[in-house]
């Protein structure tokens, strides 16, 4: 009785041996990534995020494609995965409209379709994934106005207003500052883009001799509103308000004391992967994943700042 056992263990620990000296396993699927921008420290993150998540899963693989900012580049890029036979695409679109078609054609041919932190119109498409902008905008706006207690001129750099995100962190603010006194003065189309937003603060600190605090739609914008100020010799007179959060971007601003505020937006890359997975082992997966937000201030960023309640 004694042998056989002992002659198993030995297999078995001979086939682990061997399974430990095995190739790399051959991914059984391939996800298509498509990314609007590498331009911006934030989208950078997000795909680091997502390769590290897949790093750990050798069933699957990523090919990642950059638009380089450009809506027919990223339609073109979503045509080629289908074309391609991918298993999944994950899609952060540049803006909502053009590339509402290219995700529902793919979504329609039988591909699965995760939409990461920018949304598509209509509903051809398997996950959203984000967080909730609109109250992001709100709690900005509610957190600004008690800050300046209710009085103060106000200067509103926006995000791509062709982009989810831009719409609903402009329409939450408003909400958020409804009926507090403190008024938007200039408000500018910056594109998410730090030198526009440079640039729009300029002709702001041009025509305004009082601006009491500057909210940017993310921390780029911000960080260029303050540049502009700084050029201006009036840092000193104006906050400044981000929205992203990064450790290394806005974080660091607040601990520098250049932001005020940024309020968190997480990249959703980890939880995209994890989504993909459950979906590509036949799971059954949320129409949308909202993920949650933290405001980093002055006096909250050494404790890990604070959650957005509602
Ligand atoms: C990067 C970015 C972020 C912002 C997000 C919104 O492209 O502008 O700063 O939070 O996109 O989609």
């Amino acid at each position: 009785m004694q042998l056989p056992f002992r002659s198993f263990i030995l297999t078995a620990c001979g086939v682990m041996l061997w399974a430990s000296q095995a190739p790399a396993q051959t991914p059984r699927w391939t996800i298509g990534m498509s990314q609007c921008n590498l331009g911006e420290p934030w989208r950078v993150q997000m795909n680091a995020d997502i390769k590290k998540a897949a790093e750990g899963h050798p069933e699957i693989r990523v090919i990642f494609k950059n638009a380089q900012n450009d809506n027919l580049r990223q339609s073109a890029h979503v045509g080629e995965f289908v074309r391609q036979k991918v298993d999944l695409i994950i899609i952060s679109p540049k803006e909502a409209a053009p590339l509402t078609n290219p995700v529902a054609d793919a979504y329609r041919n039988g591909i699965p379709v995760i939409v990461l932190d920018r949304r598509v119109l209509g509903d051809a498409y398997t996950c959203f994934i984000g967080a909730d902008n609109k109250k992001i905008g709100r709690a900005a706006g509610k957190w600004i106005a008690d800050v300046l207690k209710g009085k103060g001129t106000i200067v509103e750099l926006k995000g791509l207003m062709t982009s989810t995100p831009g719409q609903d962190r402009h329409s939450g603010f408003r909400e958020g500052i409804a009926g507090s006194g403190v008024s938007v003065v200039f408000e500018a189309d910056m594109k998410w883009l730090e030198p526009n937003a440079r640039r729009e603060t300029e002709s702001a600190l041009a025509r305004f001799p009082k601006i009491t605090l500057v909210y940017a739609h993310n921390d780029p914008g911000a960080h260029g509103a303050y540049l502009a100020a700084k050029a201006a010799g009036r840092e000193q007179q104006i906050a400044f308000v981000g929205i992203d959060g990064m450790p290394h971007e806005g974080q660091m601003y607040v601990r520098q004391g250049i932001l005020s505020a940024s309020f968190e937006y997480p990249t959703g890359g980890r939880e995209a992967v994890s989504t993909a997975l459950d979906i590509l082992n036949g799971k059954k997966v949320p129409k949308e994943l909202t993920l949650p937000s933290r405001i980093f201030t002055r006096a909250n960023i050494d404790r890990g700042g604070e959650w957005l309640k509602e």
